[in-house]
């Protein structure tokens, strides 16, 4: 089964990011030169995702307007004959068609997959939180499609995190199958560091079989009234085998400032023409 469908989630409040988030959607602010949620769509393009839907909320029009065509922006563009801005324009439009769909009340991950049903439409899809933006050579997407190749099961995209932030995600029990695979045989979000199962933590990519959707309606929720991804997901492992898949690239944290701080210096590093400005820049800086 080829996948060529993802669903993006940004239905959340950003409540780490306040005041920013008061009116600005988290996933339209700045990372160099791109909203961060545009980082996540170039990588599914880049994977070969064809089609996106996007979760919003109210408030969340911005990230409309942003991937909407522009024809008067392209025209003023085209009267300066400017054609390289032109062509960022307009290249992402051209290779994937993004849908919208409101999660009316942000009931948790679980409730906002959900509302992808119909887009779904009872093929396995691509999911990615747009608050991790992750910098490697080959898109993480694509590497856990590979891996859904191997499989044709639910695949969780982990890596190893340190010990003191292991109560910070979900973490993977499981045995190393082939490759960097893992059987997963059970999970637990947030966990104190002596009840870590592992030290593989999910981090915000996953590839979904259909029956997650079944599952989600079978999953009573959690911790404020919340309705939890993974605790479908562990519903779903007992109906069908679950794997994680350990991805190579360095994954930001944009929904928290730190992180977001970080991304914005490692990608202001690599940019064709800001890198070198920006390292003398740096060198310049009095850090004490
Ligand atoms: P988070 O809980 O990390 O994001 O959800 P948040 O709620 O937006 O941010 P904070 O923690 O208050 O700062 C993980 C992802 O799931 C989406 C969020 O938009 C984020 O991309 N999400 C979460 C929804 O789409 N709907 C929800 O009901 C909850």
């Amino acid at each position: 089964m080829i996948i060529k469908k993802a669903v993006i989630p940004a239905a959340g409040f950003g409540t780490r990011f306040l005041p920013t988030t008061k009116a600005m959607p988290k996933e339209m602010i700045n990372i160099v030169d791109r909203p961060a949620i545009q980082y996540v769509v170039e990588e599914a393009v880049d994977s070969g995702i064809e089609e996106i839907l996007i979760i919003i909320s109210r408030n969340k029009e911005m990230i409309i307007n942003h991937f909407d065509e522009t024809p008067e922006l392209d025209q003023v563009l085209s009267n300066k004959d400017d054609k390289s801005l032109l062509k960022i324009s307009k290249d992402l439009a051209s290779k994937v068609k993004i849908y919208y769909v409101r999660q009316g009340d942000a009931k948790g991950l679980g409730h906002a997959i959900y509302c992808a049903k119909g887009f779904a439409n009872n093929e396995p899809f691509a999911v990615l939180l747009p608050d991790d933006i992750i910098d490697s050579d080959v898109p993480v997407i694509k590497q856990l499609i590979e891996s859904y190749e191997r499989h044709e099961g639910t695949i969780l995209g982990v890596q190893p995190v340190p010990k003191a932030d292991l109560s910070k995600y979900g973490i993977v029990a499981g045995e190393k199958i082939e490759n960097d695979d893992m059987l997963v045989s059970g999970m637990i979000e947030k966990p104190k560091i002596e009840e870590a199962p592992s030290d593989y933590a999910i981090l915000g990519r996953y590839i979904l079989n259909p029956s997650i959707f079944e599952m989600i309606e079978k999953t009573p929720p959690g911790k404020g009234g919340e309705i939890q991804l993974t605790d479908a997901i562990l519903l779903q492992k007992d109906v069908e085998n679950v794997y994680a898949s350990v991805f190579s690239g360095v994954r930001y944290d944009t929904g928290d400032k730190l992180g977001y701080l970080k991304a914005t210096v490692n990608f202001a590093m690599k940019h064709p023409t800001l890198s070198d400005p920006f390292k003398r820049y740096l060198e310049k800086v009095d850090l004490d």
